[in-house]
């Protein structure tokens, strides 16, 4: 039974972005419970290791009782099963997101009639960040600190720096 205003919003976080974070407390404006779902995906590493992705966004997310943060592995609807909800959340920061996103709506809603997207753009003045500028920039050492939530800054930074 899907549980009512429960939304999922999934993603790879490697790592959480100020435009994320931005995402997610707007979903808290929504929704009464909104979970941050980490996709582990063994076949596809990343940088970050998955339970560093999560605790980063526990971190990111203390000051927003009504955010939970998991993983998960496999087809996000069957998580969204597992967790009895109907709603996926995804952020489109500009056209260029709109074709795969489309694309994993259809899929997602063919699979799962019973799930519904729902998209949020994401605020302007963070269309142009992503977990991949944040890795690049920060792996070159430069400044990250406006593309990071300030609580993890230093966590990030120092995990970027150590593997230059
Ligand atoms: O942050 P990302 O990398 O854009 O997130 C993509 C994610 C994790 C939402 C997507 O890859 C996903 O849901 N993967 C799980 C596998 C799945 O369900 N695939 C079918 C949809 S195409």
């Amino acid at each position: 039974m899907i549980q009512e205003g429960v939304c999922v919003y999934p993603g790879s976080f490697d790592p959480v972005t100020n435009g994320h974070l931005d995402l997610i407390e707007r979903a808290t404006q929504v929704f009464p419970r909104v979970i941050v779902a980490v996709l582990n995906n063994p076949g596809k590493q990343g940088f970050f290791p998955v339970e560093e992705r999560v605790r980063l966004l526990a971190k990111a997310c203390a000051h927003l009782p009504k955010v939970e943060i998991d993983s998960f592995q496999g087809l996000l609807v069957d998580y969204m099963k597992k967790v009895n909800a109907g709603i996926v959340i995804r952020g489109l920061r500009a056209v260029t997101d709109f074709e795969s996103e489309f694309l994993m709506a259809q899929v997602n809603h063919q699979i799962s009639p019973e799930i519904e997207t729902l998209f949020m753009m994401t605020s302007p003045q963070f269309a142009y960040i992503s977990s991949s500028v944040v890795r690049e920039i920060g792996g070159f050492g430069g400044e990250i600190a406006s593309f990071v939530p300030g609580s993890i800054l230093e966590d990030i930074s120092t995990a970027l720096k150590k593997a230059r």
